[in-house]
């Protein structure tokens, strides 16, 4: 009957969302025990959040970003790019177990095929990481390059780390699709806001890796194709 395969879909679909978003942080999700920052965002891929304060006097950004790596053994990076959007021209900064011991470390990404560990084009202070139940949060004080109101973010999760060094991360949508453009010199001076609203992606970031917008695109074409019966 068209109806009862119309009502396995509709089911399916709010499986897939419920267990996807166990996977996925959200700022009422996950809370950052420790530190207040009044402004946080859930990015609209691969299920991160952005926390962050902004301090005019001598412009200078806060920020705790978080997310869990693609696989466990993995690193989450969350980065500025000061000269273009994207990765290419990112000053990143990206967080991995090493020895046992979360360690976060900056990267000049001056193109797909040059990572290289180095200081980044602005100061970083503060800087630290950590992980708890495989989530891991970067924490850094960053000098703002550029205007506070047209900052280009870029971040990402990768699967695995070689020597040392972080390796390829996936190129789903969810993975290429992962910069926004940031701006922090409108951010309140209240206490940490967790509510989404005002943040037009806010809702996206249920749709991480593990299903990519492919798998809902699927179960949405299935409803479509019930409903015509
Ligand atoms: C902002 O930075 C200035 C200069 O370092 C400092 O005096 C002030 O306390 C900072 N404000 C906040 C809210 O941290
Ligand atoms: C700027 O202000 C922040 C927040 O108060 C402080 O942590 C940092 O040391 C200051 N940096 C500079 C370069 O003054
Ligand atoms: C990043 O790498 C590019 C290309 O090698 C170089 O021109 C640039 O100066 C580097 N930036 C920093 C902050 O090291
Ligand atoms: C891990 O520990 C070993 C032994 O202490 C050391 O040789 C190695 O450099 C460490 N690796 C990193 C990435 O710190
Ligand atoms: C939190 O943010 C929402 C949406 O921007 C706003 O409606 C609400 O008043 C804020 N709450 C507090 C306590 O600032």
């Amino acid at each position: 009957m068209a109806s009862s395969s119309l009502i396995f879909a509709i089911s399916a679909i709010f499986f897939a969302l419920r267990f996807s978003s166990a996977h996925s942080l959200t700022c009422t999700s996950h809370k950052l025990p420790g530190k207040d920052f009044p402004n946080c965002k859930d990015l609209p891929t691969l299920g991160a959040t952005l926390r962050y304060s902004y301090n005019a006097t001598n412009n200078s950004l806060s920020i705790a970003y978080m997310a869990t790596p693609a696989k466990p053994g993995g690193w989450v990076s969350w980065a500025i790019n000061p000269t273009g959007q994207g990765m290419q021209g990112a000053q990143a900064i990206i967080a991995f177990k090493s020895n046992g011991t979360v360690v976060p470390k900056t990267y000049n990404i001056s193109s797909y095929k040059s990572i290289v560990e180095s200081k980044l084009s602005f100061d970083v202070w503060d800087l630290s990481a950590v992980e708890s139940d495989g989530v891991i949060t970067i924490l850094a004080t960053v000098k703002v390059p550029g205007k506070p109101d047209q900052l280009n973010q870029v971040w990402q999760v990768g699967p695995s780390v070689t020597g040392g060094r972080p390796d390829k991360h996936d190129f789903a949508p969810a993975n290429l699709a992962s910069k926004s453009p940031l701006s922090v010199s409108t951010s309140t001076s209240a206490r940490e806001n967790t509510t989404t609203g005002g943040d037009k992606n806010g809702g996206v970031s249920v749709t991480n890796n593990r299903f990519g917008v492919g798998f809902f695109a699927g179960l949405l074409m299935l409803v479509a194709s019930c409903v015509n019966f």
